[in-house]
């Protein structure tokens, strides 16, 4: 058992937490934001994620996890901090790191003990050794033993307990090999393979993966606008590509384009990184250039059936969070491509099985529904912007009945096209052809 503090409640911070409680450790979870530690001493989440409200009441009730905003008190026996804290975009795409910065000061002023800092918030490459500084300088003659060890995190929204038990694999990265030891214990029960490098080969191994990633969807987006003038369908090139041991289907679904609160921000910052240390970042600045039109798109592909014109048209869209099985609305394609719609003086009505609360906040401009039934009433077009399982086989004879005009923009592929223009829908999805050039429209 290990005595662990996780700065940082949020999607990271508090799955990491309560999965380290589970394996059997004493975890104290801090937050400087006091109605969220409120909330989770009252076992209310400030996160919607699969089977986290479980977990985390079994370890309360084991007496394994506290939540608090006491830096001194959540790090007083501490032998490992976690920082899991947010670092959101800055104004020229760099990773604001103030946040990182505020828990790194606290550490040097309330620890007086030898202590393990494991970074898993996404950092710039480099930012583990200006970390240690900033303890160092603030610590002066009082000097504080510690060792910094970058851990990323690659758990996915939606599937993130899961992910944290059984992860591909950890990621450790340290100048001190001691340390990353240490910190590999906390992970050996999971059997998962660790991998130790460098501290900055370890915050590169990150931002490389979620740009490979994003790579990857931005390009079946590309096939799928190809596939679309020139009649094939995107979903079965994908199949075909995916089976292919070297490329692997997963992340080959064409749609809106990624979002959320990682890739864009992730990408942006690896960009930004390579142009500060005289690199091009041509193949970067591709895959956001295509995932910014595939919003776009989509919008141009409506407005063409509609006759050109939003205006006085009203339009529903089904799923407003940036994936399923997440209540996370950062970067929601959703949320682009509701904006275009609103430029464009359309109403819209939306439906989110769990991101209302954000959407209310976030999108004050729509209509909330109550379901995808009353999202489809009197409208002129209804778009699936996100693929919730509840919107897959929806009852589309009583949709036809409700819309005003029958026109379905597919954007994930989830629907039977055929069976849809069977009812008399006019169908729009994303790479479908259909042989005649006609942009998978009919
Ligand atoms: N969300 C994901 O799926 C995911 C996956 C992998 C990596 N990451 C990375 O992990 C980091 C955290 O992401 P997140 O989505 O959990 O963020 P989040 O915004 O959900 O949570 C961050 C939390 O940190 C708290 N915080 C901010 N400053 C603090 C401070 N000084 N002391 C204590 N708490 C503080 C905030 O109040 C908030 O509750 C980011 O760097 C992100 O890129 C996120």
């Amino acid at each position: 058992m290990s005595k662990i503090c996780v700065i940082g409640t949020g999607y990271v911070g508090l799955v990491t937490g309560v999965c380290f409680a589970d394996l059997g450790n004493e975890v104290h979870c801090l937050d400087i934001n006091e109605k969220r530690i409120t909330e989770l001493n009252n076992g209310i989440m400030p996160i919607y994620e699969p089977g986290l409200e479980e977990i985390v009441e079994r370890n309360v009730n084991a007496k394994r996890i506290f939540f608090t905003t006491d830096y001194e008190a959540a790090l007083s026996q501490a032998e490992f901090a976690f920082i899991a804290v947010g670092t959101p975009s800055g104004v020229d795409g760099e990773a604001d790191l103030q946040y990182v910065r505020e828990a790194a000061e606290k550490i040097a002023e309330v620890v007086d003990h030898s202590i393990i800092i494991v970074n898993k918030s996404t950092v710039p490459v480099g930012t583990g050794d200006w970390a240690a500084d900033i303890i160092r300088k603030k610590r002066g003659n009082d000097e504080l033993e510690f060792s910094v060890v970058s851990n990323p995190e690659f758990l996915r929204e939606g599937s993130a307990i899961n992910d944290f038990m059984q992860p591909d694999r950890v990621v450790l990265g340290s100048f001190d090999h001691s340390a990353a030891e240490k910190v590999a214990k906390l992970y050996h029960s999971l059997r998962a393979p660790i991998l130790i490098t460098d501290l900055r080969t370890a915050e590169m191994i990150k931002y490389a993966s979620n740009a490979f990633l994003a790579t990857k969807i931005s390009f079946i987006n590309e096939i799928a606008n190809i596939c679309d003038e020139l009649g094939a369908d995107v979903r079965e090139v994908a199949d075909g590509m995916g089976l292919d041991k070297r490329i692997g289907r997963s992340f080959l679904d064409a749609g809106l384009g990624w979002g959320g609160s990682c890739f864009p921000k992730d990408v942006k910052a690896l960009a930004h990184m390579a142009v500060l240390h005289n690199s091009q970042p041509q193949l970067l600045q591709a895959v956001m250039d295509i995932n910014r039109n595939q919003r776009r798109r989509i919008v141009y592909k409506l407005r063409n059936v509609l006759d050109g014109s939003f205006s006085e048209k009203k339009i529903g869209v089904l799923g407003l969070s940036f994936k399923p099985n997440t209540d996370d609305m950062r970067e929601a394609p959703a949320t682009e491509i509701i904006y275009l719609l609103l430029n464009e003086n359309a109403a819209v009505q939306a439906y989110d099985p769990q991101a209302m609360e954000n959407a209310a906040a976030e999108l004050p401009e729509i209509t909330l529904c109550k379901d995808p039934y009353d999202t489809a009433k009197g409208v002129d077009a209804l778009i699936l912007a996100t693929e919730w399982n509840e919107f897959k086989q929806l009852d589309f004879n009583r949709i036809f009945k409700l819309m005003r005009t029958p026109i379905l923009v597919d954007g994930r592929n989830q629907w039977d096209s055929t069976r849809l223009r069977e009812i008399g829908f006019t169908y729009i999805g994303i790479g479908q052809g259909n042989h005649n050039g006609n942009g998978g429209q009919s």
